[in-house]
């Protein structure tokens, strides 16, 4: 079951993750139409939307969505898929407005990899929309471009990151 999970950096930056819940998914929604030129999926989500996907995501056991927050603020969202291949696909990572610029996503990141890494699979990858300049943030998070194809960029995290 993965809704109730929440992990919680030790060390500084004290980020934590923690599951998306109802309360959150308008904020989810802002933060997605505001980023949504770097996404795949770039229509504008409507509440209805939001709640559609939310319904489903529930249902789906390898698909985990967190909250980002960092002194008891929400800070942006990120989350990870398990691929029926058995490796981890990390996706919709958005800082939200006021968290940006601080390291907290690098950290959020290296915490949500550290868990992958210990409870799934160490094959973490993403894939990246070419001309998204995300693509710096994910290399400084210890991800290294390992194919093109075609409109996007397929990274996966280097071996001894997480
Ligand atoms: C990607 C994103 C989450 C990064 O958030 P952030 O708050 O800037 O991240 P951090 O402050 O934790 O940055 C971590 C590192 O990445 C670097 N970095 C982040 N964004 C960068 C950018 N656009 N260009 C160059 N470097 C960048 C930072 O300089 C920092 O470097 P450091 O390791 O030397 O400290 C944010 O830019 C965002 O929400 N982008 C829009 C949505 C998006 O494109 N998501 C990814 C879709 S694939």
């Amino acid at each position: 079951m993965n809704r109730p999970l929440a992990l919680a950096l030790s060390t500084e930056p004290r980020v934590t993750l923690r599951a998306a819940e109802p309360r959150d998914l308008e904020d989810l929604r802002v933060w997605k139409n505001a980023n949504r030129k770097s996404f795949f999926f770039q229509s504008e989500i409507t509440p209805e939307m939001q709640k559609t996907w939310y319904a489903s995501y529930l249902l789906r056991p390898e698909d985990f969505m967190f909250i980002v927050e960092h002194k008891g603020r929400k800070v942006g969202c990120m989350g990870f898929r398990l691929q029926k291949d058995g490796s981890a696909d990390v996706y919709n990572i958005i800082v939200a407005p006021g968290g940006a610029g601080k390291g907290l996503m690098k950290a959020a990141m290296g915490l949500m990899c550290a868990h992958i890494a210990s409870h799934h699979t160490k094959d973490i990858g993403c894939l990246v929309l070419k001309g998204n300049p995300a693509v710096t943030f994910y290399e400084h998070c210890g991800f290294k471009n390992v194919a093109d194809a075609g409109d996007h960029i397929i990274l996966k995290l280097e071996e001894g990151k997480a």
